[in-house]
């Protein structure tokens, strides 16, 4: 949940379009390292269209992969002796200071005092994870140990670009994750499952960043399929796709709203649900399909109202699914109003600009509904919309939230996209 390094202002709203994160994170290699990168990493954003703080309940969501995407060009060092050190190097396009990952990583239990700071924290964590799992330290063996380095993990060189907007909620250090864990197992020869890599990256965030997130990020960037939302069961960690109408637009409205202490606020909701499902003596919020009659008498009003919303949000989250699938936009987008108004009254984590992003998206010509999405308090909110009618809703849209907010509002219209992944270059 931490910024990361992109380019503020650049991912396109409506209308223009800069020069692909994938095309810059090619240039942004050639001019660092004076040669050719042979792989290109490719990992998507994502918004999540209803089943919000449900992950950590064991529960449902929705997200969508869409088109933002963090890039990493890259090349391993290890084939021309003099090339590298060994480590994985990263430049940013936005930082001039590298994220440099020694080989073999850290210890796990390094304190949080000796590990990087900012966002090659995540580069080191995803490392570190790497080489604490062993998997990669069996398949160095096997491809001989003296191409390897470092519990298996190769070493490379790489460039980073990324049109995923900073602290807005659409999960770019998962993307950052999830690129870096497919860039170093692709290199080991390995292919692991999607849902190995995102817990493996979530394991970066919560134990090696300090991050206590669920899943949802993680599956969402590695799971993501074209055209399609993904349900997720965070139980079992199924995911089933689910078809976006084709008249139907997801637009991503990022209020300009940055908070700080989000950390702190989520570890108190997720301290607040644990209770409730304690109170209510079931392992998880997830395995409840209606409020318990006498459950005002068990639970101190604010668990009550924590544990309403959980509820309500997983079964909304069937409902969406249901609705896009049969290509009810109004019925879907009545039920991102009601996912809402249960995120800012039971849940309490929505935000002054994310209320009027909604309220104002909600008045425009051809929406369906809109909710805010992520974390909450700032950030984005997301609307579908119908797309025959996006320059109307864009028109409406604007001027509305800046009269409530004083601020502008950047619209991304965004495709569902797949999740990450590496080709080669040449
Ligand atoms: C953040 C977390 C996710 C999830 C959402 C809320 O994005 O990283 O794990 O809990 O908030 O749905």
């Amino acid at each position: 949940m931490t910024p990361l390094p992109g380019r503020p202002g650049s991912a396109a709203g409506l209308g223009e379009r800069a020069v692909p994160a994938a095309v810059r994170a090619v240039r942004a290699f050639v001019a660092a390292y004076g040669r050719e990168p042979t792989l290109l990493v490719r990992s998507p954003a994502r918004v999540n269209l209803i089943g919000e703080h449900t992950d950590y309940n064991d529960g449902l969501c929705l997200p969508v992969a869409i088109d933002r995407e963090l890039c990493i060009a890259l090349r391993r060092t290890d084939d021309v002796p003099t090339a590298g050190d060994a480590t994985l190097r990263l430049v940013s396009e936005q930082d001039p200071a590298p994220a440099v990952v020694g080989l073999p990583p850290p210890a796990a239990d390094t304190p949080p005092p000796a590990r990087a700071t900012g966002w090659a924290r995540y580069v080191q964590g995803v490392a570190v994870q790497l080489a604490a799992t062993g998997e990669l330290a069996a398949i160095g063996e096997l491809a001989g140990a003296g191409q390897l380095a470092g519990a298996g993990l190769v070493p490379w060189q790489g460039a980073l670009a990324s049109d995923i907007p900073l602290g807005a909620g659409l999960s770019s250090s998962a993307a950052l994750e999830l690129a870096v864990a497919v860039a170093c197992t692709h290199l080991a020869g390995s292919v692991p499952a999607p849902t190995e890599l995102a817990r493996l990256a979530q394991r970066a965030e919560n134990t090696w960043v300090g991050a206590a997130t669920g899943l949802l990020d993680q599956l969402a960037c590695v799971g993501g399929i074209a055209g399609h939302a993904l349900r997720i069961d965070c139980r079992t960690l199924t995911i089933t796709p689910v078809p976006l109408p084709a008249g139907l637009a997801v637009v991503v409205i990022d209020t300009g709203s940055r908070r700080e202490l989000v950390t702190s606020a989520y570890a108190d909701r997720r301290a607040e649900c644990e209770r409730a499902a304690r109170a209510l003596a079931v392992p998880a919020l997830r395995d409840l399909e209606a409020l318990p009659a006498d459950a005002a008498s068990r639970l101190d009003p604010v668990a009550l109202r924590r544990a309403r919303f959980v509820i309500a949000e997983n079964a909304r989250v069937d409902a969406v699914a249901e609705a896009l699938a049969r290509g009810d936009a109004e019925a879907a987008g009545r039920l991102l109003l009601a996912g809402h108004r249960g995120i800012r009254d039971d849940f309490e984590v929505s935000g002054p600009e994310l209320d009027a992003a909604v309220a104002a998206a909600q008045a425009a010509p051809g929406c369906f509904g809109a909710r805010m999405t992520g974390g909450g308090f700032a950030g984005c909110a997301v609307a579908l919309v119908d797309r025959t009618r996006l320059d109307a809703f864009t028109a409406a849209f604007e001027p509305a939230y800046s009269a409530r907010t004083g601020r502008e509002a950047v619209l991304h219209v965004c495709s569902a996209v797949a999740g990450t992944s590496v080709t080669a270059l040449r």
